[in-house]
């Protein structure tokens, strides 16, 4: 059998702070119906600490998971378009943390498709044989760059971070196929323009600048598509058909984008993993939260056939069709949480909303 590589550890990071759609309520002319009709999204979570953080902890659960010790992995990817700092990476800072020592690391930007991408490259690099034992980390502390008045944006994000290792394996498991695109001629349609979310945003920093920008209805057709398109290519690559599918791991971007694309494929939603309404979007993050989440809701058996598929800015997209190894129980737990806090999701919200005022001025003041 080939050498491929296999998820043999899988964690997540869900910060404590609930951002619910009641919430969204006081801060925009919204309603929770509105939001659960368009996007299946019910709440989201908002990090009071940094992304790095985020990562460390989903990091540390997904080397119990494995029965890992850090000091044997010799890479660590993570995947994020809202990194602390853009130098130092957060897998360099998450790999002194966790006591990697010897391992490479680097960080990865494809926005909401970065799993997948980073996926791609683990893969490829233990297929090789030039690295064995890899963490990929997705996170992401996307809040910054919300616009909290902004109800055409705002309403879809979250933050939190996942994270799977993944090792050599000749017993016919691992990563398939992989299928990536990109159209930078289309990158106009989903743009944060401003770098590193450490601290928070400032009075130097231009609200109107600072905050997400996407076109919804463009970015929604688009995403459609490119989801289909790109996992029926990555099934065929595998030499697999939609039939042998018993699980999609999809970017949780929105419901009806997922309902959308897996319809076009004849996958039917009892093969359709979603956690959108309690997570809301969380970009690079999604997917392997979504794994994590699969995996403790019983819902992958050993030696199933799984794809991830993903869109995001770029505009990129990717899959990746895979056979699931033979355990599907963690080896051990890690035990630890993220630092207490006792802020109500306002508390949290008050430097962002204070920054994004001066947009909305001659606007109602927020009840
Ligand atoms: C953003 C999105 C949810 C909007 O849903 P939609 O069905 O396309 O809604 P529209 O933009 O057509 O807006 C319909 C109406 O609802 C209004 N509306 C928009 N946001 C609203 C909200 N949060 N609450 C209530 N009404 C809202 C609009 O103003 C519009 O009103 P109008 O008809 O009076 O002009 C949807 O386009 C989407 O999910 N796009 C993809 C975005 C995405 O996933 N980006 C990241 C990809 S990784």
């Amino acid at each position: 059998m080939p050498r491929r590589a296999v998820i043999t550890g899988w964690g997540r990071c869900v910060p404590p702070v609930t951002l619910s759609n009641a919430d969204l309520e006081h801060l925009m002319d919204t309603d929770d119906e509105w939001i659960v009709q368009r996007t299946g999204i019910r709440n989201r979570r908002l990090s009071h600490v940094e992304a790095t953080d985020l990562a460390e902890l989903a990091a540390r659960r997904a080397l119990a998971c494995a029965g890992m010790e850090a000091s044997d992995l010799d890479l660590i990817v993570v995947a994020t378009c809202t990194p602390e700092l853009l130098c130092p990476s957060t897998a360099a800072m998450v790999q002194d943390r966790i006591g990697a020592i010897g391992s490479a690391a680097f960080d990865l930007n494809a926005a909401c498709s970065g799993f997948v991408y980073g996926t791609s490259v683990v893969a490829g690099l233990i297929q090789a044989g030039f690295a064995h034992k890899v963490l990929l980390i997705g996170a992401e502390k996307l809040h910054y760059a919300m616009d909290y008045r902004d109800r055409s944006t705002s309403i879809l994000f979250g933050d939190g971070a996942g994270a799977a290792v993944f090792e050599p394996s000749e017993d016919g498991a691992g990563v398939l196929a992989v299928d990536l695109g990109a159209d930078g001629g289309k990158g106009s349609t989903m743009v944060i323009r401003s770098m590193g979310s450490q601290g928070e945003p400032g009075p130097t920093n231009d609200p109107e600048t600072f905050r997400l920008h996407f076109e919804g209805q463009a970015v929604f057709k688009i995403a459609v598509q490119n989801i289909s398109a790109s996992a029926r290519r990555v099934l065929e690559l595998a030499g697999l058909t939609a039939d042998d599918v018993d699980l999609v791991v999809p970017h949780q971007a929105n419901a009806r984008i997922i309902e959308s694309a897996t319809r076009r494929l004849g996958i039917e939603e009892d093969r359709v993993f979603m956690n959108i309404a309690e997570l809301g979007n969380t970009a690079a993050a999604s997917i392997p939260m979504a794994i994590s989440d699969a995996l403790d809701a019983g819902r992958v058996q050993p030696g199933d056939t799984i794809v991830l598929t993903a869109f995001g800015g770029g505009v990129t997209w990717g899959s990746i069709a895979l056979k699931w190894g033979d355990r599907t129980q963690p080896v051990g737990v890690h035990e630890g949480e993220l630092p207490d806090t006792d802020m109500t999701v306002f508390d949290l919200l008050r430097e962002n909303l204070d920054f994004y005022a001066p947009l909305h001025a001659d606007e109602p003041p927020i009840t």
